[in-house]
């Protein structure tokens, strides 16, 4: 089938604006856009810049929007989105070229809410026991794979980059819930920030973008409880 791909192009070292660039191709239907977009940059026209690693939904580096939603352009197929297809940066964060964003705000906003396990007694001679219920309790929010999807759909953090947004949280969540974890309190002081957990009006749009089906939103509403249920 013919392919028609609009791509949001941008060089800021040389483009005074960013613009549209067309491309024509051949593709099968069960192909992904992401081997459109290889296709376009192999054999059409090597300066089109995008970020990929793994092709297959677990790095997290290729989220995009297409057709006007945030997807990973390895796990969209051609038939899903048609024959004309639209192609731009992700939003809210600063494009590098291209398809390419600074993903450095982002991992910033990652790393304050201490993305890791703390624990300050001594290390047990084995593993740390947790019983299946325990482990439920934050299950969903494993899954992440910090492609970024959610917060560059959320309106709020388009609207003020200040906001830890809805990863952030999501991974905080998996700590704050983590019954191994002593540090919940010094992660939801950090959320109750200006900048933090009460920035989100329940709009959706992250747990819609999240292509591992994270409830996001709800991650988001039980980190809101916790903290309410400190006060
Ligand atoms: S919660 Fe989902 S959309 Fe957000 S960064 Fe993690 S995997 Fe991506
Ligand atoms: S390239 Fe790794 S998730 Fe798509």
């Amino acid at each position: 089938m013919k392919v028609h791909f609009r791509i949001r192009r941008f060089n800021p070292e040389r483009d005074p604006h960013p613009y549209w660039a067309d491309y024509h191709i051949e593709a099968d239907p069960f192909d992904r856009v992401l081997d459109g977009l290889h296709h376009i940059k192999w054999y059409l026209d090597g300066s089109l810049a995008l970020r990929r690693s793994c092709a297959h939904g677990i790095c997290g580096s290729d989220a995009m929007l297409i057709n006007g939603r945030n997807r990973l352009a390895c796990k969209v197929l051609i038939r899903d989105v048609g024959r004309r297809i639209t192609v731009e940066p992700l939003r809210g964060l600063p494009v590098i070229k291209d398809l390419v964003v600074d993903m450095e705000p982002f991992f910033a906003q990652y790393r304050a809410v201490m993305p890791y396990l703390i624990n300050h007694d001594p290390p047990p001679a084995r593993e740390r026991r947790q019983s299946p219920e325990e482990r439920a309790r934050f299950e969903d929010t494993t899954k992440c794979i910090l492609c970024a999807a959610c917060t560059t759909s959320c309106p709020i953090y388009w609207a003020d980059g200040e906001y830890v947004g809805p990863a952030a949280i999501v991974n905080a969540h998996r700590f704050i819930f983590d019954s191994r974890d002593q540090a919940a309190a010094e992660r939801l002081t950090i959320l109750a920030q200006r900048s933090g957990v009460f920035r989100c009006r329940t709009v959706f749009n992250c747990t819609d973008a999240c292509p591992r089906g994270i409830q996001v939103t709800r991650a988001i509403q039980e980190v809101k409880r916790a903290l309410l249920g400190r006060l």
